[in-house]
């Protein structure tokens, strides 16, 4: 049995931005279902909504700040949550990394680096919680300066660091090296600087035993110009420790079978249910009530990533043909103007949500018929997975995460039951309106239909596989 330590800034149910909660809410259950004694730690966010008990445990001094640690226990589960309290520091309402303006929080760099350390007097059994590490698993650059640290202490634990999306890097200006008190033999081109910038993610990259992304393609990605953001020559020198692991998603919380905040739960075998999710889903967000009509379902950041521009392109030549959007996004406020101006425009045809709902969430991949992720670049994709589990059919550009886990619908796809939903490459609005005709096509074939639905709920999202391998990497260290 390992002591592992998973150093996060989100991690659902607690709190969650994206798929890193969703990934930080199900490995350790994962992990720990596996024999392996896990504890996750994660700032108090004063949004952080904890389902048990909280009690404290220890405060410590680091950097002058008193911070308090308390325990939680992760969701229908036996992982323990170590909660970092400073409320100065993670003491405000609202979204963790972001202020109410939009704009990152003016102390991030302070914030994570707290955290940072903190993570360290943990892993390193200095916090009197009597438990020291053997690994310490750390995700994304809120956590980068982590391996960092740990760097200059003896009999340090093994560290993994985890790209969850490499176009966020933490990245602060110089002056921040100095201020934050970090040892100045991290302040090289082969460490912490980058570019004359002080990059977190670095930490990670560099420091760390072995560097994982969320799924093989991705992996390969990163090490080429084009999705590498300055950091693919790293990249490959580390190429030996670098190694692409599928996210698995949590198939207790997405199940069409039991999930309770859809209106009629229905499996693979009793498909016909799924309909009354789609008559909930079109009442609820006032679109006319047709079973006829293919709905396409959004749910994203509206960021660049996303590729959502590339849907907004042709979306009036779209909306001329019979068919149904349920947009829910939140993200760049452009992008959110420009659908709630179509939105108003095509009441009958489009709907828009703006703002973070869960459960609107799971009503969107059980009532529509089609899921759309146009994205640029994946490193993984949630969506794809949840909307295969639900019979849902992604249509996805052919990236990341994306290509690993969507078999695309050709004539040999669909006859020997592997097809999965539809694959498109191109990122321009054109190669995305071809797959969307696609669709449309595919949908008048209802055999083939639901020969690809059943395909796409039979497969195995669970986190079975990719948490054995996560321990294989750990034991190989
Ligand atoms: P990313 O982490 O890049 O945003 P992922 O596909 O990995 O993309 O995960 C996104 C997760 O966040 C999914 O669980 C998705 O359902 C959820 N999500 C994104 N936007 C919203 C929203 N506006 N409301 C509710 N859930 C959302
Ligand atoms: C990031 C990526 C997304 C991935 C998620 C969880 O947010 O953008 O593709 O699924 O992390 O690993």
């Amino acid at each position: 049995m390992k002591k592992i330590l998973f150093v996060t800034s989100e991690a659902h149910p607690l709190i969650k931005t994206g798929g890193l909660g969703d990934v930080a809410g199900s490995l350790p259950k994962a992990l720990a279902e596996l024999g392996q004694d896990v504890r996750l730690i994660i700032p108090n966010y004063q949004s952080l909504k904890a389902s048990g008990e909280i009690h404290f445990l220890t405060s410590l001094r680091v950097d002058n700040m008193s911070v308090n640690i308390l325990e939680t226990q992760l969701q229908d589960s036996a992982v323990k949550v170590w909660l970092v309290d400073q409320p100065e520091y993670f003491g405000h309402p609202g979204n963790p990394y972001i202020d109410e303006t939009g704009n990152d929080r003016a102390n991030n760099a302070e914030r994570f680096a707290l955290f940072c350390r903190i993570a360290v007097e943990v892993a390193m059994n200095r916090a009197n919680l009597d438990w020291k590490a053997d690994v310490v698993h750390c995700n994304d650059w809120q956590t980068g300066l982590v391996p960092a640290l740990l760097s200059f202490e003896d009999y340090l634990p093994a560290s993994v660091f985890t790209i969850h999306n490499l176009a966020y890097q933490g990245l602060f200006p110089a002056s921040k090296f100095y201020s934050l008190n970090l040892p100045g033999r991290l302040w090289t081109p082969d460490g912490l600087e980058f570019h004359g910038l002080l990059s977190f993610i670095k930490g990670g990259l560099v420091y760390s035993d072995r560097i994982t992304t969320v799924s093989p393609t991705y992996a390969k990605e990163i090490q080429s110009p084009e999705l590498g953001y300055n950091l693919d020559g790293l990249l490959t020198y580390r190429n030996a420790s670098l190694i692409g692991i599928i996210n698995g998603i949590d198939v207790d919380q997405w199940n069409p079978a039991t999930d309770t905040h859809i209106s009629q739960q229905y499996d693979v075998h009793s498909l016909e249910r799924k309909a009354a999710n789609k008559t909930a889903l079109q009442q609820r967000l006032g679109l006319p009530v047709d079973s006829a009509i293919p709905v396409f379902g959004v749910i994203t950041r509206l960021v660049e990533q996303k590729g959502i521009d590339l849907l907004l392109q042709y979306l009036p030549e779209l909306i001329a043909m019979p068919v149904q959007f349920a947009v829910l996004g939140s993200g760049d406020h452009a992008i959110e103007l420009k659908l709630q101006e179509l939105a108003v425009a095509y009441p009958d045809k489009l709907s828009v949500t703006i703002g973070y709902d869960e459960v609107l969430s799971h009503s969107i991949e059980a009532g529509a018929d089609i899921f759309i992720m146009p994205s640029r670049f994946e490193p993984c994709g949630m969506n794809q997975m949840y909307s295969q589990r639900y019979g849902t059919l992604p249509i996805v550009r052919k990236t990341g995460g994306l290509a690993d886990t969507v078999e695309d619908a050709l004539p040999e796809t669909i006859a020997n039951d592997t097809a999965s939903g539809i694959v498109f490459n191109e990122a321009t609005p054109g190669s995305l309106l071809e797959a969307i005709k696609r669709a449309l096509l595919l949908y008048q074939n209802p055999a083939a239909w639901k020969r690809i639905q059943a395909r796409g709920m039979s497969k195995d999202f669970s986190w079975q596989q990719s948490a054995k391998q996560y321990l294989a990497l750990y034991d190989g260290i």
